[in-house]
């Protein structure tokens, strides 16, 4: 029995995620998940000796949960007891969203597009489930809003159950346009000064990365951090929305977020000058080896998850002992 774990791991591996229906990948595989993750697990953790800190937390392995899983407290637990370190809830709205209409998700080889919508039940249910079920381990509250008065009324709730707030001010899929920069950053500015907890502050690739840095440095003396990147915004004739967009995530996203990570690092060298959290396609070893030794940022993900498992979590813990290796 105490085997059973690690001897079903190696087969939930990419061609297993290739058949699964992307019904599963919609719903996220909730249910086989936690029986997966009732089974005790034979293998000791990897850990690294990153050192990276969360708010109060230090993780010693940096690597974490994208936004868009976690709708429920308990898959936010399910998460991280398959290996996340830490876990972004699935971004919350002040009313319940049914979301986009299906199909929402599309998968390729290397990439999903999804067109979801930010589903999810709101504000009050989603307390309720905290209260019911207080995470014990390292998490991120996601919140979107649709004005400065949302975001902080969500706040004004969240707070007293919150250690860590991620605005998302990202999000492809909503009938909202983003804000440009300048906005951005007036807004953000407004709505952090409500709050004394750290708040992290999501970018999207629709941003040029100058754009992006932009909103850091002048924003850097309100915020945690920065989450780069959400997904990139595209069109698919397979999607239910009448415009057919949706967002583009996973493998091939890869160098778009490089290219943010660097233009932002140009100006915060270090993770001490500004926290980042990045995702966008770390799938693997190097990839995470690379985010963490030449931009000094935590490694997250969801698509990697959604199409290769579990399994994923070790993979960029493995990528991260050897970037975090003494000499
Ligand atoms: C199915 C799905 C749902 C998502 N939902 C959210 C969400 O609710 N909030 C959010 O900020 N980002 C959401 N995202 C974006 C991811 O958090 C992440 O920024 C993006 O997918 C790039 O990272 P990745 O390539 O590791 O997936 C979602 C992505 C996917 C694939």
């Amino acid at each position: 029995m105490t085997k059973m774990r690690s001897q079903l791991l190696p087969l939930l591996n990419k061609r297993f995620f290739k058949f699964v229906p992307e019904a599963f990948l919609e719903r996220g595989g909730g249910y086989f998940y936690k029986l997966y993750s009732m089974l005790p697990a034979s293998r000791p953790r990897i850990h690294s000796e990153c050192n990276l800190t969360l708010g109060d937390w230090v993780l010693d392995t940096p690597v974490g949960l994208s936004s868009g899983w976690a709708d429920t407290v308990d898959k936010m637990s399910i998460a991280h007891k398959l290996g996340a370190r830490f876990v972004t809830s699935k971004t919350i709205t002040l009313n319940p969203r049914r979301g986009n209409p299906r199909p929402r998700i599309i998968r390729g080889e290397r990439f999903l597009i999804n067109s979801m919508g930010l589903p999810n039940p709101g504000v009050k249910a989603w307390i309720r489930l905290l209260e019911q079920n207080p995470p014990t381990f390292p998490w991120i509250q996601s919140i979107f809003g649709q004005s400065v008065r949302e975001y902080i009324a969500l706040i004004e709730l969240l707070e007293p159950l919150v250690k860590i707030f991620e605005l998302n001010f990202s999000c492809p899929n909503t009938e909202h346009d983003l804000p440009d920069i300048e906005t951005a950053i007036r807004q953000i500015r407004d709505i952090t000064s409500i709050t004394d907890k750290p708040v992290f502050v999501k970018l999207s690739p629709s941003n040029t990365p100058k754009g992006n840095k932009k909103i850091a440095e002048k924003t850097q003396e309100h915020i945690e951090g920065l989450v780069l990147i959400n997904t990139i915004p595209v069109q698919h004739p397979r999607l239910g929305n009448y415009s057919k967009r949706g967002g583009l995530s996973g493998d091939i996203v890869f160098p778009e977020l490089l290219k943010h990570l660097k233009e932002v690092r140009s100006s915060f060298p270090t993770f001490n000058d500004l926290p980042i959290i990045a995702t966008g396609g770390i799938n693997s070893p190097r990839r995470a080896y690379i985010v963490k030794r030449d931009y000094d940022s935590i490694v997250s993900t969801i698509t990697g998850f959604l199409q290769q498992g579990p399994r994923i979590f070790d993979l960029l813990s493995l990528g991260l002992t050897h970037a975090c290796k003494k000499d």
